[in-house]
């Protein structure tokens, strides 16, 4: 086989076959392909597409370019995946909850880049948390505490890596059967018997329109279907941050008060959504509302916080931190935001909020920016939300080496104010199964 006949082919858009794609994809790793040949397969892909045998072929090669997870537990093993937002703590929330109700969660996660957060980024502002466990801590852990949340490691879908970081240069992320198999195969290395898969939608999202989310959720449901695991999504509006809290340490903090039962509305919904649909999957729970209800009771118990507590401790995290949240990193100065005008809080620029968090020091513009654990914002209002001028929108949390006007004159622009309430849609806009 020859790697430049098969790019003819598929930029002609002819199908591949499933060993031609395992060729090609073993070529590459073995380094016997070069970035520009799969950059101009990437390319021929983007405009052409892969069908679902195909993109199957594709995630299979991809998720056998390395080691793939095994769990000897006893009972289901499931994760979910979030496609990311502003203020998504919710894996925080959701791993101790699910692991509270028998579910074993082993989450593989990433770090913020742009303007989402990464839940890692988060994990670390609580002192002592190692995000870098070996898979055999990794089993451990969750063998013994139901939940771990980690990083990738190179051992995991190594072919995704070097894929990945070539189609961020090469004009290439934004293909749906490219970003289908790039999570499939990284979430199917965790050797999952079901998976729940949270795919937002809007302005903070990196999918904008429902059509191309929804485009991407068939595409990901259709692989799991074809790998064997039941894999589900939940369709999820991002118009606007998720909670109150956006940067680490602020985000940690509200997410356990969203454990123990006193979180925000929106983030404790979304939370109980995905842990029901969780716990069918897992068949823990025969229904949605079921599943709705022991998420709340685990919540008001309490179990799930301690579930959290010993897992973070596991984890190397120090556990009096998280039962005393006053110990977490914080910005020393603190400066409301307020509404120049009254009226209705009618929308964000979602995207904008989060890269403000990051011009705070909570992000990072490349890999090697260092993270400020305690900077961030805290908002006051959501949509929807009736304000009068002077009243604060926001808390901007900071060091005092930020330009506050220029914060200021992008928090007016990314808020905006009208006379009239908007029209809300559902927090969960859709969910698909197989
Ligand atoms: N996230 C991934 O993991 N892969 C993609 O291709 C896009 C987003």
């Amino acid at each position: 086989m020859r790697a430049v006949d098969l790019i003819r082919r598929k930029r002609d858009g002819e199908r591949l076959s499933g060993e031609e794609i395992a060729w090609l994809i073993q070529a590459y790793i073995q380094e016997e392909m070069p970035d520009y040949q799969m950059a101009a397969l990437a390319m021929a892909i983007y405009f052409q597409g892969l069908d679902q045998e195909e993109v199957t072929a594709w995630t299979r090669a991809m998720l056998y370019s390395g080691e793939v997870l095994r769990f000897e537990v006893p009972g289901p093993v499931i994760d979910k995946h979030s496609t990311g937002g502003v203020g998504d703590k919710t894996s925080l929330v959701l791993a101790p909850l699910c692991a509270a109700a028998g579910i074993f969660v082993p989450m593989i996660s990433g770090r913020g880049l742009g303007h989402t957060g990464g839940t890692l980024d988060k994990l670390e502002s609580i002192p002592g948390f190692d995000v870098a466990l070996s898979p055999t801590r990794l089993r451990t852990v969750v063998a013994r505490h139901g939940m771990a949340i980690v990083g990738q490691t190179a051992e995991i879908v190594p072919a995704d890596r070097r894929l990945y970081a070539l189609r961020d240069v090469t004009a290439t992320v934004d293909s749906i059967p490219l970003i289908a198999s790039s999570v499939m195969s990284k979430k199917l290395a965790e050797g999952l018997d079901g998976l729940v898969l949270d795919v937002k939608v809007g302005s903070g999202a990196f999918m904008g329109s429902l059509e191309r989310a929804r485009a991407l959720a068939r595409e990901m449901v259709g692989l799991g279907r074809s790998m064997g695991v039941d894999t589900r999504v939940l369709l999820t509006d991002m118009d606007q941050p998720l909670g109150w809290a956006i940067g680490n340490a602020l985000e940690v903090r509200e997410a356990v008060d969203t454990l123990q039962g006193r979180g925000p509305a929106d983030l404790t919904a979304l939370v109980c959504e995905l842990a029901a649909e969780m716990m069918h999957v897992a068949g823990v729970e025969r229904d949605r509302e079921a599943g709705l209800a022991r998420a709340a009771a685990l919540m008001s118990s309490g179990e799930a916080f301690e579930v959290f507590c010993k897992a973070v401790a596991a984890q190397g995290g120090d556990e009096a931190t998280i039962r005393d949240l006053d110990r977490l990193p914080r910005a020393e100065k603190t400066q409301a935001f307020v509404a120049r005008r009254g009226g209705f809080v009618r929308a964000f620029k979602c995207k904008e909020v989060g890269l403000i968090a990051m011009a705070l020091g909570a992000g990072r513009q490349t890999t090697e920016d260092v993270i400020d654990h305690g900077v961030g914002l805290m908002l006051h209002k959501k949509r929807g939300d009736a304000v009068e001028a002077g009243e604060a929108l926001a808390t901007i949390h900071h060091r005092g080496d930020c330009d506050l006007g220029e914060i200021e004159s992008r928090l007016i622009d990314a808020i905006e104010i009208g006379d009239e309430a908007p029209l809300l849609g559902p927090l969960v806009i859709e969910v698909m199964r197989p």
